[in-house]
């Protein structure tokens, strides 16, 4: 079975930036799940807003299981949390995953934090929210990449040699 690459890792690791640019180079459809949602009920923030994280995780559960429910190769990203959603991981077992791996310093040089909730206001929460993911990432990544030195072109066409190397894509 074919079936999407999921990419999954802590909160501005690259899943969406990469992950498209490995979708390109393989030539096929590019989904992101957090894009999904902000289509549906506008921006990440001000859902947690006003409908709390715990409302936003179960919207992102149902985003996510959609998403995986295709036997076409594809490239899906996940949020940052979508692996707390015990559902997700069964879901994930059954597919190859890239956990894509960085640092906080890198992050909080590069990324848009404005429009993430979770550590607009206390950037210094990535590493702590990243120890208690960290055993959920890598309980369901089939390969883990570390991103952060690299420019994205690099780090996505090591990622489509790999997947070529194990007859994946
Ligand atoms: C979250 C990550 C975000 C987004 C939301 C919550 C998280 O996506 O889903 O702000 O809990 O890690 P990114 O991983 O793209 O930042």
């Amino acid at each position: 079975m074919a079936g999407p690459v999921v990419f999954i890792g802590p909160m501005a690791s690259g899943k969406s930036s990469i992950g498209r640019q490995v979708a390109d180079l393989l030539g096929v459809p590019f989904v992101d799940t957090d894009a999904q949602i902000v289509e549906k009920l506008g921006p990440i923030p001000e859902i947690f807003a006003s409908l709390g994280e715990a409302k936003f995780r179960e919207i992102e559960q149902g985003v996510v299981l959609d998403a995986l429910r295709t036997n076409t190769l594809s490239v899906v990203a996940l949020g940052g949390g979508a692996i707390l959603s015990e559902q997700s991981r069964e879901a994930l077992r059954e597919h190859t995953v890239v956990l894509l791996m960085t640092d906080e310093s890198t992050v909080l040089e590069r990324a848009n934090l404005e429009k993430r909730p979770l550590l607009r206001d206390d950037p210094s929460a990535w590493s702590r929210i990243l120890e208690e993911r960290l055993p959920l990432y890598r309980e369901v990544a089939t390969v883990e990449f570390n991103v952060a030195t690299l420019p994205k072109d690099v780090s996505a066409a090591k990622i489509v040699a790999w997947l070529r190397e194990e007859d994946l894509a």
